[in-house]
């Protein structure tokens, strides 16, 4: 069922996104970190972070966190590098953020692309995905806050709107975050 949101702020965006770009190899942040809303760092439980993905991030679990999701497979490091790069080239694209626990291990994430458009007068849309959070950390709010960084971001790179899939069994969970209904999802398998 995609699901959306109306935002209201436009672009500040083409300034801020490339202020601390990482280069290729490096373990800076995916994307700058001054997209992280202040609001959502202040209310986290104590010793938590949220923060934009980092390559060394597969040594904190990020993928056994995405495992709650789906199936992942086995990624070497090597080919997680290799994605990792590819996504940094597009940090404009693609924004993938991490709450951390206290002893820095990835317990949720979520993630928004940007999808530029023609339509109404070249309009980028938010497309959020993936979001995750470890089953022993669920029911602390850790999900909507991810959810709600990644709806600052989306407001501040200017999206008009930000939309997602979901099951029928995760709705309840998108309507505190804010989201309403909007039409039926459609997919073709390949
Ligand atoms: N149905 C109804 N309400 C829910 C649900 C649900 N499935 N899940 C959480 N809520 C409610 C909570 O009770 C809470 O309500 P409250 O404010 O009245 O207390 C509110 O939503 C916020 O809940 P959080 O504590 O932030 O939720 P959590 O941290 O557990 O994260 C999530 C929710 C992401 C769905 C988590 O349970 C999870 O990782 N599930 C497995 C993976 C998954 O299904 N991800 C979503 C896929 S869809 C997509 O990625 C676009």
């Amino acid at each position: 069922t995609p699901i959306a949101t109306l935002h209201g702020a436009k672009a500040m965006n083409e300034t801020i996104t490339q202020i601390d770009t990482p280069s290729p190899q490096s373990d800076g942040p995916l994307f700058p970190s001054t997209l992280i809303s202040p609001e959502v760092i202040a209310i986290l439980p104590e010793n938590y972070t949220i923060r934009p993905l980092r390559r060394s991030d597969y040594s904190r679990g990020y993928l056994d966190v995405l495992r709650v999701l789906t199936t992942v497979g086995d990624i070497s490091e090597d080919a997680w590098n290799k994605r990792y790069d590819w996504i940094t080239s597009r940090n404009d694209e693609y924004y993938m953020l991490v709450v951390c626990d206290g002893a820095d291990r990835v317990v949720g994430t979520g993630s928004l692309i940007v999808e530029r458009k023609f339509i109404h007068v070249l309009g980028m849309v938010g497309h959020i995905e993936d979001i995750a959070v470890e089953k022993g950390q669920q029911g602390m709010k850790l999900g909507l806050r991810i959810i709600q960084a990644l709806d600052f971001v989306a407001a501040k790179v200017g999206c008009y709107k930000s939309i997602l899939d979901c099951s029928e069994a995760n709705e309840g969970f998108y309507v505190k975050c804010g989201f309403k209904r909007a039409g039926l999802e459609m997919a073709h398998y390949y």
